[in-house]
């Protein structure tokens, strides 16, 4: 066999379905890459016969290998803080009041206006390497923060840039429709209106003709924007060739889900107030429910996703950070697994899915990432651990050894 490296005292979590034990694991395992793509994984002791003079091989010290990990859903290219919101939260403000006051989202468009590509670029390298230093070798990353034309496609731009400066993969999702710009508030109760129009005939084909948007999402909500809005938006960017996911049910039950299934999306977010009806439309479209436990957190939500649905109806669940100023500060993905299971309940194997085979999913990246697999991308972490398990449980401690990205060994 020719193969350009092989790692051998290992255990993989393969995160494979069609390998029954938990995790897909296959302990005292090995595994053989070339061209960029895993080429052999199994036993050891099945290992076939290559040459070891000329192969590079690597030892895992019986450690466990695992998909490189995905954050599905971030916001991660913006400019400035929102520490002192989060002080005035402290006080006892909600983050509705806030926004309505002409703080949240729109302080952080103030910030985004302002700043060139290159500070944003920086400021988002930075953030970008912690996650990487976790294991991350996929990340989305939304625009949102521009409301604009020109900041939103400079903030898409950067997004871009990041994907191609960075081992890490980066998918890039339109979110003009993120919140009614200030300049709009004058118009009053037609205001989102009319920024729907121009997000839908400006900002969505200049952004689909520089290439710039894997996906489009939108904001549904009683603070953003409603269902005919939305529905606008989402079909306009299908026309285009895009994708579809939405911000729906975080602060309420607008129904955006049962749209967004009825549209195909790739992945319904947040989803606290999500119901029943709901939950039964995006299983019969296959669409991902991605959880945010970060922002769950950081404002103190006390209503939970309907996990129990989302099992018993077969969902695949998905755990992201929603990394950004306002509603999830959260650059871990380690302890972002860990508040999946403490907040959500979701036992750590459904955790480590959330980052690995399902967060694929939601990105439709399926047939590339997320599983250990003859013939996916050679994307892998290898552990300090003795269970796979031990990754959701403890925090603080970062036990990730390797990092391999499409083929390539980085240190
Ligand atoms: O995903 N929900 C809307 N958007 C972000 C919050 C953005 C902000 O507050 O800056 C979210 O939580
Ligand atoms: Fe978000």
């Amino acid at each position: 066999m020719s193969w350009d490296q092989v790692w051998i005292d290992i255990n993989i979590a393969t995160m494979d379905a069609s390998i029954s034990e938990a995790y897909g694991a296959i302990t005292d395992g090995a595994l053989a890459v070339k061209d960029g793509k895993i080429t052999w994984l199994g036993k050891r002791s099945e290992l076939p016969s290559f040459d070891a003079l000329a192969t590079p091989v690597y030892h895992g010290k019986g450690g466990w290998i695992t998909p490189g990990l995905i954050d599905a859903h971030t916001h991660l290219v913006f400019a400035g803080n929102r520490a002192n919101e989060f002080e005035l939260r402290l006080q006892g403000a909600s983050y509705e009041e806030i926004a309505r006051a002409g703080g949240g989202i729109v302080s952080t468009v103030k910030a985004c206006r302002e700043a060139d590509e290159a500070e944003l670029f920086d400021l988002a390298r930075h953030r970008l390497n912690a996650l990487a230093k976790e294991g991350v070798t996929t990340v989305e990353i939304k625009s949102g923060y521009g409301l604009d034309l020109e900041t939103e496609l400079k903030l898409l731009r950067v997004a871009r840039e990041l994907g191609a400066h960075h081992h890490v993969d980066v998918a890039t999702t339109f979110l003009g429709a993120h919140a009614i710009p200030p300049e709009f508030k004058a118009l009053g109760d037609c205001a989102a209106d009319a920024y729907v129009d121009l997000v839908v005939n400006e900002m969505l084909p200049a952004v689909a003709a520089e290439q710039l948007a894997d996906a489009a999402d939108v904001f549904c909500e009683n603070i953003a924007f409603n269902l005919e809005q939305t529905e606008r938006v989402l079909t306009a960017a299908q026309t285009l060739g895009m994708d579809i996911k939405l911000h729906a049910e975080q602060l309420s039950n607008l129904g955006g889900s049962e749209l967004a299934a009825r549209l195909g999306a790739k992945s319904v977010d947040h989803i606290e107030y999500l119901d029943e009806a709901g939950v039964k439309a995006i299983a019969q479209s296959g669409t991902c429910a991605v959880l945010l436990p970060g922002a769950f957190y950081f404002l103190r939500e006390t209503k939970l996703p309907p996990i129990d649905l989302l099992r018993q109806y077969g969902v695949p669940m998905v755990l992201a950070s929603d990394f950004n100023p306002g509603s999830s500060p959260l650059c871990s993905t380690l302890l972002m697994l860990n508040m999946g299971c403490t907040l959500f309940r979701l036992t750590p194997e459904e955790a480590l899915k959330g980052v690995t085979c399902n967060a694929a999913k939601a990105l439709g990246r399926e047939h590339s990432v997320g599983i250990i697999r003859e013939g996916m991308q050679a994307d892998f972490c290898l552990w300090n651990i003795t269970t796979p398990a031990e990754l959701a449980y403890s925090y603080g401690v970062n036990p990730l050894v390797d990092v391999v990205k499409a083929g390539k060994v980085i240190h």
